[in-house]
């Protein structure tokens, strides 16, 4: 195309029309055609799927690269393969860059980058969230330094950004490099099953490298970095799905940290209804027995509706967003369905990055426990589970937000200390009848303290069930923790409900101020 300098004002005008049409226009080049092969969506494609119809506003879109070595200057595609610009989502206003992988994989070069720092700056004085749609190769070989040095100031902006406006990465297709590392950095990262891949080192420089065969969705596909990584916050079924996840994701969250989530209008009926009703039968009367916290966390959320992050990572813990009275709250649980709830490495590190989003974002914690404490196991502990554990103990004591917890069943030693007890600075803490609060379960507790009596027993294992009981008698129970204020209050399931409901409602105006420091350190 001519550089359209010369003629008339109408020339002029048609030629940007004839620009913006060749922009616009369905390619079917080879690369386009293998997209699509692959069962993706193009770039413009995937924009329009997110946005709501008709809104974005498109940025820099006649950016083309300079590079001339390696033959480059022969192809220089308008956009330079990344879709940049900001639109509504549900009406809220968003920043969003879409990596086109049908230009040069999708790699990040000098223009292009500087596309997504632009925006990204753009985002931060306006205060909106930003949304990368990833499908790239890393950093654009024929550029070398140039392109590491733009991913660099890119992954400064993330960082910049991060726990000032919500940052969210959907990997749409094979990503390398610094297009996983600014991901990684971001709130929440989707995954979608069957054509995304995210690895540091791919399957071939494995082989190169270490003579390891590797299968490569087994390295970096969408089921393992959801499910055995941590790395995705969620598999979606298809890039619809995936959208379709973003769009409720953003619906919990504020537009960024000087703002309040959205508000909806309050649905549920305050008194108790038949599913809070349920929730007093919901706890089997045998102490070991597994139960779904997650039963218990629908029933204390408008409609029944929780959107789970990480769901398919460290099952044993439940982080969620929901609604109380049309509030946003973050819920974290134990699941005593899965492990019986205990906590190990991988529940500690989801929970506490879950926690310091709703943090940073003003979104209220609300917990549920039932925990019988952490993990104990020579491979966790060669892991670091202490270094590890540490970092939910610091996200509890560190949060400001509003938070409530509520214990159901067991909350035995440092599993009690961690899961938002009141010393770490929880503000109402609630327990069933049928909590348990204290040190270690019965079997422990008499294995620790009667060893000698056990030894001695003319019938050890009546001796064994005597002092269990016993023990259980007189320490698991609620009623030593609410003695002492730990417990603002113990209730019956079925008012659980109203009273997180209740609790939120007052903690509204909760306003906590801290010694000025640059920043915490977090255990890493
Ligand atoms: C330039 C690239 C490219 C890149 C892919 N292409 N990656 N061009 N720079 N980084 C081009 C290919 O040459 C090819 O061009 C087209 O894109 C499609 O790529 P394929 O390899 O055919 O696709 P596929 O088989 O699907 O494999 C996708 C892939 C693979 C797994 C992403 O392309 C790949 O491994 N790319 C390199 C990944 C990498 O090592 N990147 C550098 C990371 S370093 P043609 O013309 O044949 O269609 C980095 C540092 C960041 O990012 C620093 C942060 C601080």
């Amino acid at each position: 195309m001519s550089t359209h300098g010369a003629g008339t004002t109408r020339e002029r005008i048609d030629a940007l029309l004839a620009r913006r049409a060749e922009l616009v226009a369905p390619e079917d080049s080879r690369a386009v055609r293998r997209q699509r092969e692959n069962g993706k969506l193009t770039a413009r494609e995937r924009v329009e799927a997110l946005l709501d119809p008709g809104s974005f506003t498109e940025l820099d879109a006649l950016a083309r690269h300079r590079t001339h070595d390696f033959a480059m200057d022969r192809h220089r595609p308008a956009g330079d393969g990344i879709v940049v610009g900001h639109g509504t989502v549900d009406g809220r206003r968003v920043c969003l860059y879409a990596y086109d992988f049908t230009v040069l994989g999708g790699s990040l070069g000098e223009v292009n980058g500087g596309k997504i720092v632009k925006l990204m700056d753009l985002a931060l004085r306006i205060g909106a969230p930003v949304i990368g749609i990833n499908d790239s190769g890393g950093a654009r070989v024929q550029e070398g330094v140039v392109s590491l040095a733009r991913y660099g100031e890119l992954i400064k902006r993330h960082v910049e950004a991060s726990g000032v406006v919500p940052q969210i990465s959907l990997m749409v297709g094979p990503c390398a490099g610094g297009a996983v590392y600014g991901p990684a950095i971001t709130d929440f990262v989707v995954m979608v099953d069957g054509i995304s891949n995210m690895q540091v080192t791919g399957a071939e420089v494995m082989r190169t490298v270490t003579g390891q065969e590797v299968d490569p969705e087994e390295l970096g596909g969408a089921h393992r970095n959801s499910a055995v990584s941590g790395n995705s916050h969620y598999l979606a079924r298809d890039e619809k799905d995936a959208f379709e996840y973003v769009r409720l994701l953003l619906g919990y969250l504020p537009s960024n940290n000087t703002a309040d989530p959205p508000v909806y209008a309050a649905t549920e009926d305050p008194g108790p209804r038949p599913a809070d009703l349920a929730l007093d039968a919901v706890i089997p009367d045998g102490r070991n027995q597994p139960y779904d916290m997650t039963e218990v966390v629908r029933t204390v959320l408008d409609g029944g509706e929780l959107l789970e992050v990480q769901p398919l990572f460290a099952r044993n813990i439940v982080c969620g967003f929901g609604r109380v009275d049309g509030h946003s709250v973050g819920v974290v649980a134990n699941q005593p369905a899965f492990m019986a709830g205990v906590l190990d490495i991988d529940a500690s590190e989801k929970a506490a990055r879950f926690i310091r989003l709703c943090d940073a974002f003003h979104i209220p914690v609300v917990t549920f426990v039932d925990v019988p404490g952490f993990l104990p196991s020579l491979e966790q502990e060669r892991h670091g589970i202490i270094r590890r554990g540490a970092k939910l103990i610091y996200a509890y004591a560190e949060a400001t937000v509003p938070m409530v917890t509520v214990v159901t069943r067991k909350a035995y030693g440092g599993g009690y200390g961690v899961m938002g007890s009141k010393h770490l600075g929880t503000d109402v803490n609630l327990a069933w009848p049928t909590a348990e609060i204290a040190v270690m379960g019965g079997d422990s507790a008499v294995t620790l303290l009667h060893r000698r009596e056990l030894a001695a027993a003319d019938d050890p294992e009546a001796e064994r069930e005597r002092l269990r009981a016993e023990y259980e008698q007189q320490l698991c129970n609620p009623y030593i923790a609410a003695d002492r204020g730990y417990v603002d209050a113990v209730i019956v399931p079925s008012e659980t409900r109203r009273e997180i409901a209740d609790a939120l409602a007052a903690l509204r105006g909760k306003r906590v101020d801290r010694l000025p420091r640059k920043h915490g350190n977090i255990p890493l």
